[in-house]
């Protein structure tokens, strides 16, 4: 039962406090009547279960570091780092919230097969991220199930900021899209400013309903940053001319008109 823990994220669900709070007990009475402790974590976001490693016990990150020092030494500066968890196994967040128990391990003096490694799958991170799980059987979404794409392509789970350039520094956000999509880099002699914002202000890093991973699949991923009502009282005004029949020819980008949304060789409109 001491491996349920009970993680404070970021971002709660938007239950009350007070019917989580009822949920959590139920959970709880649930999962020592069945003892499948792994099962209950796909119940409620806030309540997870780390990894299980039959016969393994949590022994704390400190523990790692004789052998790991240098992965245990940024781990400081790194997202998960800050996790917090309440109750008797506090303590021992860390390394093993991804990795599972360590007991087995550390004792074989790091024997094969005795510690999970997430970069085979993904399911590790699924178990406390379940949206995600969710994000990537959309329609349009990362190749995750290929192998081709994987978490730690765009996320840093040792050091620093877990989404690799994240924080302020957008321009190397964009780096590890360029990675593997060199044909947006540029560069271009018409730029579009939008891109200095973010691959992420016009695209879903994860997967969506919309063709190409988009926020929007009309005018309006366009329009958050283009709109300009005052051109005359029943016309749209987009970059200070009337775009009101332009828009009833497609999307901004399928219309003939911009295609070049991510920059342009020709001209200042984003043509090809
Ligand atoms: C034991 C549970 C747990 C596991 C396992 C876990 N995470 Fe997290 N992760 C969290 C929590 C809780 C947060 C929220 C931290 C915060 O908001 O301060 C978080 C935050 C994040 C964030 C940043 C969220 C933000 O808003 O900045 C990313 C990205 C992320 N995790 C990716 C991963 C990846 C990739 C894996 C697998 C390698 C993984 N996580 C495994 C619990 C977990
Ligand atoms: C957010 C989840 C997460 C946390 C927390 C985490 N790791 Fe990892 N760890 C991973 C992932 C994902 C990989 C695979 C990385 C890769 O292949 O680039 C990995 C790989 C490793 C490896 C294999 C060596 C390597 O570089 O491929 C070691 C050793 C390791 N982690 C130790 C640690 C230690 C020690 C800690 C605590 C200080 C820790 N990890 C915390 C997710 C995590
Ligand atoms: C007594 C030394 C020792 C301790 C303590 C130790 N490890 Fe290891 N670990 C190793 C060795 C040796 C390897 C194998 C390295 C290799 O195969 O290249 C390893 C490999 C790993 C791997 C990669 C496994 C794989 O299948 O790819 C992970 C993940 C890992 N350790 C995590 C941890 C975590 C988390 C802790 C703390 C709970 C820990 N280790 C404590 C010695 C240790
Ligand atoms: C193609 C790159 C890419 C891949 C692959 C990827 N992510 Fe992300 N992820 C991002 C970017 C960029 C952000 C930050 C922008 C945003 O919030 O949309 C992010 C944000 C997040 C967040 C925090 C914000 C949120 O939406 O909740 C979590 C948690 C997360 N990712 C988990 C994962 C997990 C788990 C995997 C693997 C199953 C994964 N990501 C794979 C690029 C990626
Ligand atoms: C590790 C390599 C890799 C990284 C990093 C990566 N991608 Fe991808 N991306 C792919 C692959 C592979 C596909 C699928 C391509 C295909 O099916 O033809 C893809 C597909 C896409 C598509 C959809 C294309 C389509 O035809 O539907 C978009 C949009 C996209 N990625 C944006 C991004 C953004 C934004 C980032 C950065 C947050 C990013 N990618 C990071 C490998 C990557
Ligand atoms: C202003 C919004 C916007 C921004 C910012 C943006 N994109 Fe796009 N992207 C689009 C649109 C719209 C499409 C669909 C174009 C089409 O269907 O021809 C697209 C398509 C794509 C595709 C699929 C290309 C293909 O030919 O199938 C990839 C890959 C991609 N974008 C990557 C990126 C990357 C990487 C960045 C960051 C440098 C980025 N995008 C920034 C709007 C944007
Ligand atoms: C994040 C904000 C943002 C988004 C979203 C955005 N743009 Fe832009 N766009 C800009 C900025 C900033 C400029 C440069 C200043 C200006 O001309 O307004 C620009 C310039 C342009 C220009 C050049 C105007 C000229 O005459 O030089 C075109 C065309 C354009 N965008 C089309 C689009 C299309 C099509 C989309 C949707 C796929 C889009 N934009 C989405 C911010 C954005």
């Amino acid at each position: 039962m001491n491996s349920l823990l009970n993680l404070k994220r970021g971002k709660a669900p938007s239950q009350p406090a007070s019917f989580r709070g009822r949920w959590m007990s139920l959970l709880a009475l649930a999962c020592l009547l069945t003892l499948i402790v792994i099962s209950c974590s796909t119940v409620d976001r806030l309540v997870v279960a780390p990894p299980q490693i039959p016969g393994a016990k949590f022994i704390g990150s400190k523990n790692c570091e004789e052998c790991h020092s240098e992965i245990t030494r940024d781990f400081k500066t790194a997202t998960h780092a800050r996790l917090q968890a309440k109750g008797p196994n506090a303590a021992d967040m860390g390394c093993e919230s991804c990795h599972g128990p360590g007991s087995l391990h550390s004792d074989s003096g790091g024997g094969r097969q005795t510690i999970i490694n997430p970069a085979k799958s993904p399911n590790v991170c699924f178990e406390c991220h379940l949206d995600k799980r969710g994000q990537f059987n959309l329609p349009h979404h990362h190749p995750l199930e290929t192998g081709k794409v994987t978490c730690v392509d765009c996320h840093n789970p040792h050091r620093g900021p877990v989404v690799i350039g994240g924080g302020t520094s957008l321009a190397t956000e964009n780096e590890t899209c360029f990675k593997c999509h060199t044909m947006q880099r540029g560069p271009f002699v018409f730029e579009h400013e939008a891109t200095r914002e973010g691959c992420t202000t016009c695209h879903e890093p994860h997967g969506s309903v919309n063709a190409k991973m988009l926020m929007a699949r009309d005018a309006h991923l366009c329009l958050k940053c283009h709109f300009q009502p005052q051109v005359a009282s029943n016309t749209l005004g987009i970059g200070g001319r009337s775009h009101t029949s332009r828009l009833r020819g497609g999307t901004c980008w399928t219309a003939g008109c911009h295609e070049a949304v991510h920059g342009s060789q020709i001209g200042s409109s984003l043509r090809y």
